[in-house]
C-alpha cells in the first residue's frame, strides 16, 4: 500500500488552483526562470504604497567569494502588512466574515472574530503599543497562549512597523529571557494564566523571573501588558481556579484573586489600556525589506538564532503558499493545529489565512482533552475543509483505535496537512484512509522556520502522492541534492537538501548576527542555501526527506541541539561530562537519549536522572525531557578527544554493529556502555 500512488481527486482536481502536473510543471518553470515576471504578476494582488521598479524587483548572492550574502525582494516596494490583511479585506467585502473560530482549551470556551472586529482590536492595540512608546523598528516579544488576542498583536505591531518576536509559551524562563535579551525588547505581551489540558500555565509568573533575570543583563524591558484570560475561561474539574469560571459557567470571583506579582511601573492589564483606545490608527508604511519579525529556532551551537523575515517577500510567499498548496475557497473553514509560537503558527495560522481572507480555527488546547477525541470533535463542529497537522499528534492519535474517530461526521474535509518531521507510511495511510475516506489529497509539507513558507510539497489538486515523500519543490524553489564534496547528484540518489537561489519568502538574515548566517547556512557549500537536512530523489523524480543530518534533533516536530541539551545537563554540579544523541521513537519520531559521566565520588542514582529531568524542563521547556539518562563512565573518543557520537547512536538503539572503533582512545568503553544501556 505504501508503495502506490495516490492520486488526487478528481471532483477536487477538477475547480484547483493547479490541477495538473502539466500546469505546475509550467508554472514551476516560468517561477525559476523568470521570477521577476512570475512574482510580479501576483505582488499586484496586494496593496503596495508605492511599488519596486522591474530591474530591482529581485537581487541577491548566494557566494560568499563575491562578498556578503544577500536576498532582496521588491525593493523600493512599501506596504503594510496590517493593511492587507485586514483594510483590504474589509474594503473587499469581506468585513462580517469570521476570521477566526476560537476554540478554547474547555469545549465551553469559544467566540469568533470578524475581519471587521480584527482590524478594529488591531488598531486600537497599535494605539496602545504607541502609547507605550513602542514605534517603527523596536522589538515587541509576545509569550501567548493561543487566543485572540496573539493574532491581534502580532498584527497591531505591523501596524506600527513594529518587529513582533513570538516565543512560544511552553518555554521556560530562562529560554525567554535568553530571547528577550538578544532582541532587546522594548515590551512584553504575556497573560496570566492559561490552562492546557488540565494543565495551569503561571504565564506571568514566568515571565516576571524573565525579566528579572534580563534586567541583571543590564536590558530593561519597560513594560509588560497582560491579558487577563483565567477569568473568562472554564476551569478544569478538580481543579481550583484561581478566579476562573466554575464547570457550571458561573464566575469564580475577579482576577484580581490571581496570585500575581506585580509592578506598578511596568505591568498593565491589556483590558484597561484597550478601554480608552481608539478604534482607528493609520498604517506606518514600511520597506519592502523592512523587519517584520523574528523567530528563535535551535542553533547547533546552543544559541537559539534569531531568523529575521522581512516585510514584501514574506507577504506574497505566505499567501500563495497558503492559497496553492491548501487550494482554500472563499467558503472553506481551514484549521491548522500548530502553535503559533513556531513557524508553522506564524505563516500558517496568521499571515497565510488572513492575507487571502479565509476563516480559520485558532485552537488553544490539545489533542487529548478533554478526550482524545478532541481533534474529530472540532472538524465535525466547524466542517473544517482543511486539515493541517503534525505526524507526532497523527502518531500519538492512532493509538486510541479507530472507533473514535468514526463517531464523527469528517466528510466536510478536502485537503489535509502535514509538517515538522518526515511523516512514516503507516501515520500517512492512516490519516488518508480514516481521516480522509481515501479522498482528500495529503500534503507532505517540507520547510523550516527559515524558509518562511512551504518549499517541497505536493499539490492537492495536481501531485499523484507517495506516503512519506514531500514530492515537488513549490514555485520560485530550486532544490538540488549535493555529495559531501559539493557536488550535483543528477537523477537518483541520496545527499544534501540545498536551494540554488532565494523564493521571496526566505530569511534575510539572523537578527544582530549576519555573519553567524553566512556561515551556518552558506559556508558547507558555496553558491547554495543547505538546510540542514537529507534528502533522496527517487527514479520519478520525487524527493523524500530523511531528516537532520547536523547536530540537531527534532522530538514531536520541535527542533533541538545536542549542544544546548549538553550544556544544561553539563552544568549540574554531579555532572563531569554528557553526551547527546536522538533515538527514534515510535511517537514523537525521535526523543533524546542522554550520556552522563558523573564526577568522581558521585553516585548515577535515581534521584540524579530525576534532578537532570527537572533542570532540562526548567531550562529549556517540558517538550526537552530526556526519554533516558545512561550512565556513561567514560565516552568514546578519538584520541583528539572528540566525541564519536556515531557510536552512541548505535548504543541507543542496541545495534552492536558500531563499524571502525579503531580511532577511539578507550575501545573498551564500547562494550561497558552496551553492558549499562538502562534498557538491557
Ligand atoms: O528537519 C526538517 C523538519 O523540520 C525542520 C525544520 O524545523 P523548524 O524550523 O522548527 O520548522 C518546522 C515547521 C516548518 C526541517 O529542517 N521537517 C519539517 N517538515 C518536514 C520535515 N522533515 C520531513 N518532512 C517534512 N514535511
Amino acid at each position: 500500500m505504501a508503495d502506490r500512488i495516490y492520486y488526487p481527486n478528481a471532483e477536487l482536481a477538477k475547480t484547483a488552483y493547479c490541477n495538473s502536473m502539466d500546469q505546475y510543471k509550467k508554472m514551476h518553470e516560468k517561477s525559476i526562470k523568470q521570477p521577476e515576471e512570475f512574482w510580479s504578476e501576483i505582488a499586484k494582488q496586494f496593496y503596495w504604497e508605492t511599488t519596486s521598479s522591474n530591474d530591482k524587483f529581485f537581487s541577491y548572492n548566494f557566494n560568499r567569494n563575491e562578498g556578503d550574502i544577500f536576498i532582496k525582494w521588491m525593493e523600493g516596494a512599501s506596504t503594510n502588512i496590517s493593511f492587507n490583511l485586514l483594510d483590504k479585506n474589509v474594503k473587499c467585502g469581506n468585513g462580517d466574515k469570521i476570521a477566526f473560530y476560537w476554540e478554547g482549551n474547555d469545549v465551553e470556551d469559544y467566540s469568533r472574530l470578524t475581519y471587521r472586529k480584527l482590524l478594529e482590536e488591531t488598531c486600537k492595540f497599535a494605539n496602545v503599543l504607541k502609547s507605550k512608546g513602542v514605534q517603527k523598528g523596536d522589538r515587541v516579544a509576545i509569550y501567548m497562549p493561543m487566543i485572540l488576542e496573539l493574532p491581534i498583536a502580532m498584527l497591531a505591531c505591523t501596524r506600527i512597523g513594529a518587529v513582533h518576536s513570538v516565543i512560544f509559551a511552553g518555554y521556560s524562563s530562562d529560554s525567554l529571557a535568553e530571547r528577550v535579551l538578544d532582541s532587546k525588547a522594548k515590551v512584553l505581551l504575556t497573560a496570566d494564566g492559561a490552562w492546557r489540558g488540565s494543565k495551569l500555565l503561571h504565564l506571568k509568573s514566568i515571565c516576571d523571573h524573565a525579566m528579572d533575570k534580563v534586567k541583571s543583563h543590564g536590558h530593561n524591558v519597560e513594560s509588560c501588558i497582560v491579558i487577563s484570560h483565567l477569568r473568562r475561561v472554564t476551569c478544569p474539574p478538580g481543579n481550583t481556579s484561581d478566579g476562573g469560571k466554575t464547570k457550571n459557567g458561573t464566575s469564580n470571583g475577579s482576577t484580581s484573586e490571581v496570585n500575581l506579582s506585580w509592578d506598578d511601573d511596568r505591568d498593565c492589564w491589556w483590558h484597561e489600556e484597550m478601554e480608552d483606545a481608539d478604534s482607528s490608527c493609520y498604517p506606518v508604511w514600511v520597506a519592502a525589506e523592512d523587519p517584520l519579525f523574528i523567530l528563535y529556532t535551535s542553533g547547533s551551537t546552543g544559541k537559539p538564532k534569531g531568523v529575521l523575515h522581512t516585510t514584501a517577500g514574506y507577504l506574497i510567499y505566505a499567501a500563495t503558499t497558503f492559497k496553492y498548496v491548501f487550494d482554500y475557497k472563499p467558503n472553506d473553514v481551514y484549521w491548522c493545529t500548530a502553535d503559533i509560537g513556531w513557524i508553522t503558527g506564524h505563516t500558517y495560522v496568521v499571515y497565510g489565512p488572513l492575507v487571502n481572507g479565509a476563516t480559520s480555527v485558532l485552537f488553544e488546547g490539545t489533542p487529548f482533552y478533554p478526550q482524545n477525541d478532541r481533534y474529530w470533535s472540532v472538524i465535525e463542529k466547524y466542517k473544517v475543509s482543511q486539515f493541517y497537522t503534525a505526524p507526532t499528534a497523527i502518531r500519538s492519535l492512532m493509538k486510541f483505535g479507530d472507533d473514535l474517530v468514526k463517531k464523527y461526521n469528517l466528510d466536510s474535509l478536502k485537503v489535509l496537512g502535514s509538517v515538522g518531521e518526515p511523516i512514516n507510511s503507516e501515520a500517512w495511510l492512516w490519516f488518508y484512509n480514516l481521516i480522509g475516506h481515501g479522498k482528500c489529497s495529503i500534503v507532505d509539507t517540507f520547510w523550516q522556520t527559515e524558509t518562511g513558507g512551504h518549499v517541497v510539497t505536493p499539490l492537492p489538486g495536481a501531485t499523484p502522492m507517495k506516503p512519506g515523500s514531500a514530492s515537488f519543490p513549490f514555485f520560485g524553489v530550486l532544490p538540488e541534492l549535493l555529495d559531501e564534496d559539493g557536488k550535483i547528484i543528477e537523477g537518483e540518489g541520496e545527499g544534501y537538501l540545498v536551494f540554488r537561489q532565494p523564493w521571496p519568502g526566505m530569511m534575510r538574515s539572523l537578527y544582530g548576527n549576519h555573519e553567524r548566517f553566512q556561515t551556518t547556512y552558506f559556508d558547507k557549500f558555496n553558491g547554495f542555501y543547505c538546510t540542514g537536512d537529507g534528502a533522496r530523489r527517487d527514479s520519478d523524480g520525487y524527493l523524500w526527506v530523511t531528516g537532520r543530518i547536523d547536530d540537531m534533533l527534532n522530538v514531536s516536530g520541535h527542533l533541538m541541539s545536542t549542544a544546548e541539551v549538553e550544556s544544561v545537563l553539563a552544568e549540574h554540579a554531579a555532572v563531569s561530562e554528557a553526551a547527546v544523541v536522538s533515538k527514534p521513537h515510535p511517537v514523537k519520531g525521535q526523543c533524546l537519549y542522554c550520556f552522563i559521566t558523573p564526577n568522581e565520588g558521585k553516585n548515577f542514582d535515581k534521584q540524579l536522572q530525576d534532578e537532570l529531568k527537572k533542570k532540562i524542563r526548567e531550562r529549556i521547556g517540558p517538550f526537552a525531557q530526556p526519554d533516558i539518562i545512561h550512565h556513561a563512565p567514560g565516552l568514546p573518543k578519538t584520541r583528539s578527544g572528540k566525541i564519536m557520537r556515531r557510536i552512541l547512536r548505535k548504543i541507543a538503539v542496541g545495534d552492536r554493529n558500531v563499524g571502525d572503533t579503531s580511532t577511539l582512545a578507550d575501545e573498551g568503553i564500547v562494550d561497558l556502555l552496551f553492558q549499562l544501556r538502562p534498557e538491557a
